[in-house]
This record gives structure tokens, sequence and C-alpha cells, in this order.
């Protein structure tokens, strides 16, 4: 019998899960670690423990944590599952008994539940370690061993899902965020203050159901994209999926006063997109401008669409939204023609004006598995495009910035990235200079073992 991993690309390569749980407490550097790196870089990906029972998406595996502490120029690893409830079941069955979302309709008769992999970041906030996923409650994981503590619901106030895309707002230290659904209510914004108390939650009323990866805030705005990706569980029994790509919607982008709420929202249409990620958004003047990673055709969540011919329009590219909030209608613009996702700015930056954003680019890509070979750094100012290539048979993931000091320049700071080499069957951690992108990395930290592609990760700084 032909298995899911014989035959998935997300199951294979370093796309492919590894079985083991490790520490290993004095990594190889090559180059030297800055003495000012102190504390931890997180990162967050999907890890399959068993077999997929159905068809695999690459949103589907169990988190596993993979965290590199550095300090005294030194560095170490250790990688731990997030043990969800659905993961104990199935490490106890020794088997995979959770379906996927490719398999939603099935699944919502055939399977026990829904399986809260955490899968997707990796945040802190008020001292708590989170792992995210979109369609479930955060997992709180213990500080320093990367235990997993349990599901987190701020002592029983958040009432939906949450979005694995929280934004710190670096002035006020609130986390907002918003879980969403495909049935009612689809969307809630939520506020937790700085010291972790859910203080708000807002049911937002939209057009349509979505799958709503991300959203963007600034000083004064909320902003939700709402794009023509439908995700209506009523929509099972006649489609077989709750997933469908309906680009005659267009896209909605709903603009919310920070201090208002859901009666206050105004809504500017443009074409239809797919975005997972805003790389930021914040207020000059009267206009709102938005930069995200733009799809202009969404085919990731339709296996049988991805494996037909596609045209450029299903890769994603940095993309800006302008909106004159005065005289209303949005300015849509491409920024670059390079491949690019998973968009940074400096933490400092988020929902303020920003001159740089770091993105992870491909070299070429289709509607396949997305590989991605390069960090990007985009200068708004300049409008210049800089990178720093791996080379072949090299795959990196998102870059995540980390300052030098609180009050340098924008840029003044590192770049994180785990590099797999496929020649090695190895992955390193790849620190670069912000200010010096394209120069030779200042250090690799050489993981004894490959870490598999994933998703979003973040810095944090020891004490
Ligand atoms: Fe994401």
């Amino acid at each position: 019998m032909m298995l899911e991993s014989d035959r998935n690309p997300f199951l294979q390569g370093n796309f492919g899960p590894i079985r083991s749980e490790d520490e290993f407490p004095e990594l190889r550097v090559e180059g030297e670690i800055p003495r000012e790196l102190n504390g931890t870089y997180y990162r967050n990906g999907p890890n399959p423990a068993f077999e997929p029972k159905g068809r695999y998406h690459w949103f589907d595996g169990d988190g596993m944590i993979h965290a590199v502490t550095l300090g005294d120029g030194k560095a170490r690893y250790r990688n731990r599952y997030v043990m969800s409830k659905g993961l104990a079941v199935e490490m106890a069955a020794g088997r995979a008994v959770y379906g996927g979302i490719l398999d939603i309709g099935k699944e919502m008769t055939e399977a026990p539940q829904f399986k809260n992999t955490g899968n997707t970041n990796i945040v802190v906030h008020a001292g708590k370690l989170l792992a995210l996923m979109e369609g479930a409650l955060p997992t709180q994981l213990q500080v320093g061993t990367l235990a997993t503590l349990g599901e987190y619901d701020f002592a029983g106030k958040l009432q939906t899902a949450m979005t694995a895309h929280p934004k710190m707002d670096p002035e006020t230290g609130e986390m907002l965020f918003f879980g969403y659904a495909p049935f009612p209510p689809y969307l809630t914004y939520h506020v937790a203050d700085q010291s972790g108390r859910l203080v708000r939650s807002e049911v937002i009323d939209i057009a349509w159901p979505s799958m709503i990866h991300d959203f963007v805030t600034t000083r004064d705005h909320v902003i939700f994209i709402l794009c023509p990706l439908v995700f209506d569980v009523q929509n099972i029994p006649t489609k077989g999926t709750p997933f469908t790509w309906e680009p005659e919607r267009g896209t909605r982008i709903g603009v919310m006063p920070r201090n208002g709420g859901n009666a206050d929202v105004k809504w500017y249409d443009t074409e239809a997109s797919y975005v997972f990620h805003p790389m930021n958004a914040y207020e000059d003047r009267s206009q709102l401008v938005i930069e995200v990673a733009r799809f202009g055709k969404m085919v990731f969540m339709d296996p049988a669409e991805q494996q037909k011919p596609q045209g450029p329009e299903v890769n994603p590219r940095l993309h800006r939204w302008t909106i004159d909030l005065t005289r209303g209608g949005v300015k849509s613009e491409p920024l670059d023609d390079g491949i690019a996702e998973f968009p940074r700015v400096a933490d400092a930056c988020v929902g303020l004006k920003h001159r740089y954003g770091y993105m992870a680019g491909a070299r070429a890509q289709t509607s396949g598995t997305p590989e991605f070979s390069a960090v990007y750094k985009y200068d708004r100012q300049t409008g210049r495009r800089e990178a720093h290539d791996f080379g072949s048979g090299c795959g990196c993931g998102e870059a995540v910035f980390v300052p030098k000091r609180l009050t340098g320049a924008e840029d003044e700071g590192y770049l994180m990235t785990f590099v797999y080499d496929a020649a090695r069957n190895r992955s390193d951690l790849v620190i670069l200079d912000a200010q010096h992108v394209a120069d030779a990395p200042i250090a690799r930290i050489e993981i004894p073992r490959r870490v598999p592609y994933g998703f979003h990760g973040n810095w944090v700084a020891a004490g």
C-alpha cells in the first residue's frame, strides 16, 4: 500500500518530520556569536508524529519547537513536541487518530475531534510562552524545558480560537489578536493588556467566513483583510470541502479605530488576493499604509488545483495597499517581482512606520512546495532589495530580526534563520548582520541534525 509519506512532498526531504526530542548542550560554531545575544530563538513548525491516516496538508503536523539558546558566545539546542491532548491520544494508540484539514468534510463525522497541534508560531507575552495555531486555544509551554503545560484560555475568558499571529504593541505592551471560525461568530477581536489579562473581546461582522491567517494593527487602527478564500462548514455537503477560492468577491480591507468597535469598521475594496502574512502597517497623516505578501490566487488549500499548471499569480510577492482614510479608495501597487513570503519588521516597528522589511525569498516557485533559499532585506527609502542567498541545495525560512541594543538604528542588529543544507542533511542557525545582509554570516551555529522547514519563530531576550 502506498503511504501518504511516499507521495506527499510535505512529508519528504526537509519538509519531512524528525521523530526524536533531544538536547545538545554545546553547539559547534563557525564564526562568532555576538556577546550581546543573550536569549532564545524559538521556532515552531509542523512535525507529524505518525504516518497520516488520510491526506496530509503542511498545516496539519503536530507542533514541534526548536529552541536555540545563546549566551556568553555559546549556543545550546533543544526540541520538543507540543504535547497536545490529541497527540497524547495518538501516542497512546501508537498511530494517527485525527485527520487533517483536507479531510474536514469526512472528518466531521469520522474523527473524534479536532487536534490543537499548536504548530504555527511561538510567542511570549506577560511571561507566558505560548505555542499557537489558528484553529484553537494557545498552548502554554514551560520556559526552559519546553514541556507542555496545557491549553491556555486567559482564565476562562477566551471563548474563541486564537490566531497564530497576535500583534505585540511596542508602545503599550498589549497583545492584540483575533479568532476566526468557519461558523458564527466568524471573527472576534481580542485585547490582552500588558499584564496578560484578556480585557476585550468584540465580535466583528464580516461579509463571508474566510480563513483569516493574520491581521495587522497600527497605533490607531486594527485592520482585517478579508480575502475571497471562503471557509464555510455549510459548503461541505455540496462542495466536499469548506475551502473555496471565489475571486469574484474581491478583497475587503476592514479598518477599525483601536478606540472604536464593530460599528465603526469601514470596509475598503480591492482586487482578489490572498494574504497569509502582512509585513506591517502604519498611519501616514490621513493615509493608512499596509504592506503584505500577496498571492493573486490561492491554490494552497486545493491539492487538485495545485497540480495543474498555474501562472505567476500563485506565488507571493511584496505588495502595498494605501488607503485614503478621508476620501476613501485603495491604491494597490506591487513593490517587487521577487517571490517572497514570511515578511517581518523589527518588533519595535510593529504598527509604526518602518524603513526596513525582511522576507524569505525564493529563486523560482510553482504552486508546489514553497522552498526559500534567500533572506531579502527591503529598504523602503531607497527602494532597494538586498539578498543573502544561501546557495544551491540550501533552504531557509522566516528570518527574525534581533536588535543589537534598544536604542540603535532600525536595522542595527541581526537576522536569524535555520538553513538546511541538503548535501549534509543538516541545518545551521545562521546569524546575519542586518546592516550588511549580503556579507558572509557572522555565525553559523551547527545543529547536529536537520531542522525541518517550519513556520514562525521569535527571539526572546533573557531576563
Ligand atoms: Fe503564519
